[in-house]
């Protein structure tokens, strides 16, 4: 996916020329290798290794969940992967080239969107954030920030500061910020945790559905077993101290998938049992 240079119109009119949409030029990336990965924070208490020899890869369009229990090493994970810390030992990739900074191609959605929002920001020019950095004209700024508004489901709400959003609306601002910028992966830590379980719900339809149109490489971080197993074409399991994979779980339910049927589906519930047993047995 990339800003696109060919027309786009709405309503028969012609309205810009930058757009949020997979290329046939872009289909096919956003590919990730993990190999033999090494990371202990500097300077932590007797340098504890937090993540050892950890090895996995996510193809081109896959959506990979990543559970394990608390403090395993789940966010520390994502930021090698965002090159947002070096990796110590081992290599990643990304569409082949190896991590040395934040690649262009990825977005970021955290947990707590409080902090991830600014404050003193309305709702459109939180989502332009990233594109003004990135030398984003303020023309197509303005577009592609409404287009991922209405990505997301948030077509009204231009103005509003973050304060005056529900969590939920915050989430898929959030969500909306990422995808202006284009990206071809999107990695995601526990970011409807904090949710009640009817606007999760909402939120991770809205999400497979901004996944299936944009040809995205998703990994999410979750807690939440079920979720895992609901969103994601496979379940990647770590394991703590250090950090490593213990088990790959392939999920292959139907797609689309319905919060109802999916949920109630003898093989959903196979799996989420077994995932629930892999975990216990850590
Ligand atoms: N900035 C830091 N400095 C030192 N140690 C850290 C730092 N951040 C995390 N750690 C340690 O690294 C380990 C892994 O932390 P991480 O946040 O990656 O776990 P997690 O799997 O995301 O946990 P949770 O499920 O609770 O979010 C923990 O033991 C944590 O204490
Ligand atoms: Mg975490």
């Amino acid at each position: 996916m990339t800003v696109r240079l060919a027309p786009t119109s709405a309503g028969g009119r012609q309205t810009s020329d930058v757009a949020i949409e997979p290329t046939p030029e872009v289909a096919g990336r956003g590919s990730i290798d993990v190999s033999g990965v090494g990371y202990r924070y500097p300077g932590a208490a007797a340098e504890r290794q937090v993540i050892d020899d950890l090895s996995f890869s996510v193809r081109p369009g896959e959506f990979v969940c990543v559970v394990g229990p608390s403090g395993c090493g789940k966010t520390t994970l994502l930021k090698l992967l965002s090159g947002l810390v070096p990796a110590e030992s081992g290599g990643i990739h990304v569409d082949g080239v190896p991590v040395q900074g934040p690649p262009s191609n990825l977005g970021f959605v955290f947990q707590d969107h409080a902090r991830a929002l600014l404050p003193w920001r309305n709702a459109v020019r939180n989502v332009e954030f990233g594109l003004e950095a990135a030398g984003v004209a303020r023309k197509d700024r303005r577009e592609l920030a409404r287009q991922a508004l209405r990505r997301v489901q948030l077509p009204d709400v231009e103005n509003l500061y973050p304060a005056q959003m529900s969590g939920g609306m915050q989430q898929r601002l959030q969500i909306a910020r990422a995808l202006a910028a284009t990206p071809s992966i999107l990695l995601m830590d526990e970011p409807f945790a904090a949710l009640d379980a009817l606007t999760r719900f909402a939120l991770e339809d809205a999400l497979l559905e901004v996944w299936r149109e944009l040809g995205l490489t998703v990994v999410f971080v979750t807690h939440d077993l079920d979720e895992a197993v609901y969103l994601a074409d496979r379940v990647v399991v770590l394991r703590r101290g250090p950090a490593r994979v213990v088990r790959e779980l392939q999920v292959e339910l139907d797609r689309p998938r319905d919060q109802g049927r999916t949920r109630a589906e003898p093989e959903f519930v196979a799996l989420r049992y077994e995932l629930f047993e892999t975990i216990r047995a850590l």
